[in-house]
């Protein structure tokens, strides 16, 4: 019988310390995230300093939960993965160095892993029949792009933001309709009670060819919007402002998957990323994609924000692919 291979593998790439046990890329025997939401909410958005600070104080506890809820011994591990880019430099090196550290110490393979192939993947652990080739929507909040992912670890970007992330985009009107941080959620909650159709905002890109995004102009119309208004003295109905905001959102980034879609004859759509986690998002897609006949793949919550299960599903194709990193693996704040 073939041995399973069981990867820990953790995440500091921004505002979460996160650790997992992951057997054969496919099933989570531990998915530990401490979450430092609590106290960058004090000053309205991520403190990278204080972010990194954290990550030190939590990341051994962290681990060590992680091997006790997958009920695992050091000796039943076969790799260390650890998130070694995009993020915050100094989140980063927290857990790059554990991972160097254990890595060295244990005498076991080091796995560096790209935090968006960690998005990615962690449709490989939600759906264990999952298989590329897919068209993959990556909606988080640094990133926001579509590819094929012709193979695992394989991309090919089709199309990409000119600015601003969908993520950023929901943080930066969140704040500016006086919602806060973390945006995305928030502005989700906002918008149940408002109607979509009540301010009429751009949909960037929409009606353009190819697969670009671009999220500034639409921000920008919301403050315009809320200036006007003020100058005015007119009241603003934040719930209407996030509805009509989040609709735009919505109705750019699943017509342009099903563009890309129709295109390139692809019948396999996945979501990847935060942003994947908003139920507006979630809903259309579904719906167009029962309308054109798709298989939709949508992460459940808990893997579509940072979390260290999926860095260990995507680094379980790099070890069958013997792509392993050495002791010299540093933080790539932009890989
Ligand atoms: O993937 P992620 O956890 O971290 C990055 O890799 O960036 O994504 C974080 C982003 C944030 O911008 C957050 O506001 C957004 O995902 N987000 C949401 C929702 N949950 C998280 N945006 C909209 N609706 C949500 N429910
Ligand atoms: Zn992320």
């Amino acid at each position: 019988m073939k041995k399973q291979i069981r990867i820990l593998a953790i995440e500091s790439s921004c505002d979460e310390t996160a650790a997992a046990v992951v057997e054969d890329g496919r099933k989570i025997l531990s998915n530990i995230i401490s979450s430092q939401i609590a106290i960058h909410t004090i000053y309205g958005g991520v403190v990278p300093e204080i972010a990194s600070r954290k990550h030190l104080e939590h990341i051994d506890e962290v681990i060590l939960r992680a091997l006790r809820e997958a009920d695992c011994v050091w000796d039943e591990i076969d790799a260390i993965a650890v998130t070694h880019g995009p993020g915050l430099v100094g989140a980063l090196l927290v857990g790059v160095s554990e991972a160097k550290a254990l890595a060295y110490a244990l005498g076991k393979p080091l796995i560096g892993v790209n935090h968006i192939e960690g998005h990615v993947a962690a449709n490989y652990l939600s759906d264990p029949g999952w298989e590329p080739p897919f068209l993959c929507l990556v909606i988080s909040g640094g990133h926001t792009h579509l590819a094929i992912v012709e193979d695992y670890g394989i991309n090919r970007i089709l199309g990409q933001t000119r600015d601003d992330a969908a993520g950023e985009a929901f943080d930066k009107v969140a704040r500016a309709i006086g919602l806060g941080y973390p945006g995305g959620p928030k502005l989700q909650k906002a918008a149940m009670e408002g109607d979509p159709a009540a301010i009429h905002f751009p949909r960037p890109c929409l009606d353009e060819e190819g697969y670009d995004f671009s999220f500034s102009g639409l921000k920008s119309a919301v403050l315009n919007y809320l200036n006007q208004q003020e100058m005015m003295h007119r009241p603003v109905n934040a719930a209407d402002v996030a509805a009509s905001f989040q609709q735009a959102v919505v109705d750019v980034l699943v017509g342009k998957t099903m563009q890309a879609a129709r295109d390139y004859h692809l019948d396999k759509i996945a979501l990847a990323g935060g942003v994947s986690a908003n139920l507006a998002i979630r809903g259309a897609m579904e719906e167009a994609c029962r309308q054109n006949g798709y298989r939709l793949s949508v992460p459940e919550f808990i893997l579509c924000t940072d979390n260290a299960a999926m860095i260990g599903s995507a680094a379980y194709y790099q070890f069958l692919n013997h792509d392993l990193s050495d002791l010299s693996l540093n933080a790539v704040p932009d890989l």
